[in-house]
């Protein structure tokens, strides 16, 4: 089984980024823990990370088929890229949101999701932790959206 990992917008800088809300570790650290998580489980881990929407929306078509889900994390996207959304909901790749933060104790615009109807669902506000958590679930998934 093979799953992707896809991070969006500014996902490079963490560390770096608003340590008091994402935390001190870096990309390079969440995606070596989920490569190891991988091994353990038994399943291949891919991770992507980009900045830009195209690239994002490139990579949910192309793991269409390919992959038996992806987590994603879209960033500030989430809460206006209907691109993004209509992406997700044009594959039939099983697709779990994560956010890092807790989004719903941040400001009003982080609160709503437009990605979140065409996911199978979302993780929000465990770090790190969310994402093997969100790796779980879609293995748990038998058949589809
Ligand atoms: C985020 C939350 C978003 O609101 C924000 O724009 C991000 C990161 C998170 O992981 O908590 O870039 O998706």
């Amino acid at each position: 089984q093979r799953y992707l990992i896809l991070n969006g917008p500014n996902l490079n800088r963490l560390g770096k980024r608003e340590p008091a809300v994402y935390g001190s570790k870096t990309l390079t650290d969440l995606e070596r823990e989920l490569l190891q998580f991988g091994e353990d489980a038994g399943i291949e881990v891919t991770c992507f990370q980009s900045n830009h929407e195209g690239d994002l929306i490139d990579a949910i078509h192309e793991a269409d088929e390919q992959y038996n889900g992806i987590v994603l994390n879209p960033g500030a996207f989430t809460h206006y890229s209907y691109a993004i959304r209509d992406a997700v909901a044009g594959v039939s790749v099983p697709v779990m949101e994560v956010h890092i933060s807790n989004v719903y104790a941040r400001e009003e615009f982080r609160h709503h999701s437009v990605i979140a109807p065409a996911a199978i669902g979302q993780i929000a506000g465990l770090g790190f932790y969310g994402y093997r958590l969100a790796l779980q679930a879609l293995m748990n998934q038998t058949g589809g959206k």
